[in-house]
C-alpha cells in the first residue's frame, strides 16, 4: 500500500504577524508539491495564518492541545477551539512538551483521545534521548511512547493523523539520524502498529524529525517505512521548507 508523504513544519515559539505574512507569500508563490503539507504556527497566530494559506494546499496545525473541551484551565487551548480558527493538525507529545512542561506518556494519550474525537488530527511525537540511546534503551522508549497511545485509542484512529519519530539528540542539533538509523526505528513502529492492526499499520505515515534539511530530506524520504517529516529549524525559511517538501527521494546505500 502506498502513503502519501506528509511534510509538516513546526515553527515552534518563533514568528510574528509580519513573519507569518511573508513565509506565507513566499511559499504560497512556489509550485504546489506532490506530497501533502501542514504548517504548525503558534497559537496567537492561527486565524491569521488560515485567512493567509486559505486558497493554498498548505494545512494548518497547533503545537498542542488541552485534553478538555472547555472550563477553568488558565492559559490552555481546546480542540473546538483550534477547529474553529481553522486547523486540521496538531502536534502532540513534542519532546519539549515532555521535557519542559512533564508531559507524561498518560496525559499525551489523553490528548490524541480529545484532538481525535474533535475532529483533529494529532501528529504524535515519539523519540529518545542521547543518555538511552547510549543505553541501549531506543527501543524500550519509543514503543512504550507509541503504546501509551494506541492503547487508548487503537490503530485505526490513529491513522486519521500521524507519528512522528524525532530522536531528541537530533532536535535542533544539525546532528540527524541517518537514514538507517531512522529507517530502522520507523519499522520497529509499524511492527508495534502491526500488532493492533495489519491492514492500520499499512496506512499509518510515520514521519522522521530531527535536524531534516534540503540536502538529507532526499535520503530520509527515500527509506520504506518513512513517510515524510516534521520539519523545525529549516522550516522557518519558506524556500528551504518548500525544497524539503519538493524533495526528489533519493536512496543512496
Ligand atoms: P529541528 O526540529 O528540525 O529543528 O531539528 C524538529 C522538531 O522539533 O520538530
Amino acid at each position: 500500500m502506498s502513503r502519501k508523504q506528509l511534510v509538516v513544519a513546526n515553527w515552534k515559539m518563533n514568528s510574528d504577524a509580519a513573519f507569518c505574512r511573508a513565509w506565507a507569500q513566499a511559499f504560497c508563490a512556489m509550485p504546489a508539491c506532490d506530497r501533502e503539507t501542514a504548517v504548525c504556527v503558534p497559537s496567537p497566530y492561527l486565524g491569521l495564518m488560515s485567512s493567509l494559506i486559505k486558497d493554498s494546499p498548505i494545512a494548518l496545525g497547533a503545537q498542542d492541545v488541552n485534553e478538555f473541551e472547555k472550563g477553568a484551565y488558565t492559559g490552555e487551548v481546546s480542540v473546538p477551539m483550534l477547529k474553529d480558527v481553522g486547523a486540521e493538525w496538531v502536534i502532540l507529545g513534542h519532546s519539549e512538551r515532555r521535557t519542559y512542561y512533564g508531559e507524561t506518556d498518560d496525559r499525551v494519550a489523553k490528548k490524541v483521545q480529545a484532538a481525535l474525537a474533535g475532529g483533529l488530527r494529532p501528529i504524535v511525537c515519539v523519540g529518545e534521548t542521547l543518555a538511552e540511546r547510549e543505553a541501549d534503551r531506543t527501543e524500550e522508549v519509543v514503543v512504550r511512547q507509541l503504546k501509551a497511545v494506541l492503547d487508548v485509542v487503537g490503530a485505526e484512529a490513529l491513522t486519521r493523523g500521524a507519528v512522528a519519530y524525532e530522536p531528541v539528540w537530533a532536535i535542533g542539533t544539525g546532528k540527524s539520524a541517518s537514514a538507517v538509523e531512522a529507517q530502522a526505528v520507523h519499522s520497529l513502529l509499524r511492527m508495534v502498529v502491526d500488532s493492533y492492526s495489519l491492514l492500520d499499520a499499512e496506512k499509518l505515515r510515520i514521519l522522521y524529525g530531527g535536524s531534516v534539511k534540503p540536502d538529507n530530506a532526499p535520503e530520509l524520504f527515500a527509506c520504506d517505512d518513512i513517510d515524510g517529516g516534521l520539519i523545525g529549524g529549516a522550516a522557518l525559511d519558506a524556500q528551504s521548507f518548500h525544497k524539503i517538501c519538493a524533495a526528489q527521494a533519493r536512496t543512496i546505500l
